[in-house]
């Protein structure tokens, strides 16, 4: 199966509504001249206050981008002060949610079930999971990144796997390996050593959900990536795309990396 080359970006906690504006502006003034490559799908997701913003520009323009979320919370509805849940996502027109980044898993605690609990509300709501894995610096340094890897995948895929279309709603989902070390640091792993693992990473989604669920899932890689290195990533085998950070932050360099994929 072809699998749809897939770019994000991932804001983190930068841009208010002016500046979405402005870089919306921007993109719209760049692809212009350059338009966006119909064969990479491409999705931003700023912080929750500028998703309004983000989907009615994505809806009154051409541009094939879609929005996404950074967080969400698992329960329906309730007492959760400050919390956002799936369906308010949903209802906003956002299409993908970030789940398990590595700043909540170490900056907020977020626990392996609880990454399972807010993949399944995305995907009972109808929204594509996109599951953020990978390994710390000892973790790395003591060669467990497989180990952690796996079972980072494997509890956040258990929750999709038990819902009702299963392996179907595992197949939609997105994954995305990014080794802490290299978030924000400049620093990546060899474009095969990436490969290696993503490869890992798509081996055992096989063998816990099906073939077909493996071929169809895609894996990102996010970690430091820039225009620059983006293609010797998205060339490997298994790389679907990426998960950025702080290059999809201006216009230029988020349709640069796009058209590199
Ligand atoms: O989610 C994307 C991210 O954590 C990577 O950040 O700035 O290294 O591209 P960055």
């Amino acid at each position: 199966m072809t699998r749809k080359r897939l770019l994000m970006g991932n804001w983190k906690m930068y841009k208010t509504v002016a500046e979405t504006r402005r870089f919306v502006e921007d993109l719209q003034g760049l692809t212009q001249k350059t338009p966006l490559p119909a064969q990479v799908e491409t999705v931003i997701c700023p912080p929750f206050t500028a998703i309004g913003e983000l989907v009615r520009w994505v809806n009154a323009s051409s541009q094939p981008i879609g929005v996404g979320a950074q967080n969400v919370h698992f329960a329906a509805q309730g007492a959760f002060t400050g919390e956002i849940s799936a369906d308010m996502l949903a209802d906003l027109g956002v299409k993908y949610v970030l789940v398990g980044h590595s700043e909540r898993r170490t900056l907020f605690g977020e626990s392996d079930e609880w990454v399972q609990q807010k993949a399944a509300a995305v995907a009972a709501q109808g929204m594509q999971p996109v599951i953020c894995v990978g390994e710390n610096q000892d973790e790395r340094d003591a060669q467990r990144t497989l180990d952690v890897v796996e079972h980072q995948t494997l509890t956040a895929l258990n929750g999709l796997a038990a819902s009702s279309r299963g392996a179907d709603v595992v197949g939609t989902a997105v994954i995305a390996y990014e080794p802490v070390w290299a978030i924000g640091s400049g620093r990546t792993p060899a474009p095969e050593e990436a490969q290696a693992v993503i490869g890992a990473i798509r081996q055992c989604v096989a063998r816990a959900c099906g073939a077909a669920a493996a071929d169809r899932i895609r894996i990102l890689y996010g970690g430091s990536v820039k225009p620059e290195n983006i293609a010797s990533f998205t060339l490997q085998p298994d790389i679907d795309g990426a998960l950025v950070g702080g290059a999809s932050l201006q216009a230029d360099s988020f349709l640069a990396m796009a058209q590199a994929m």
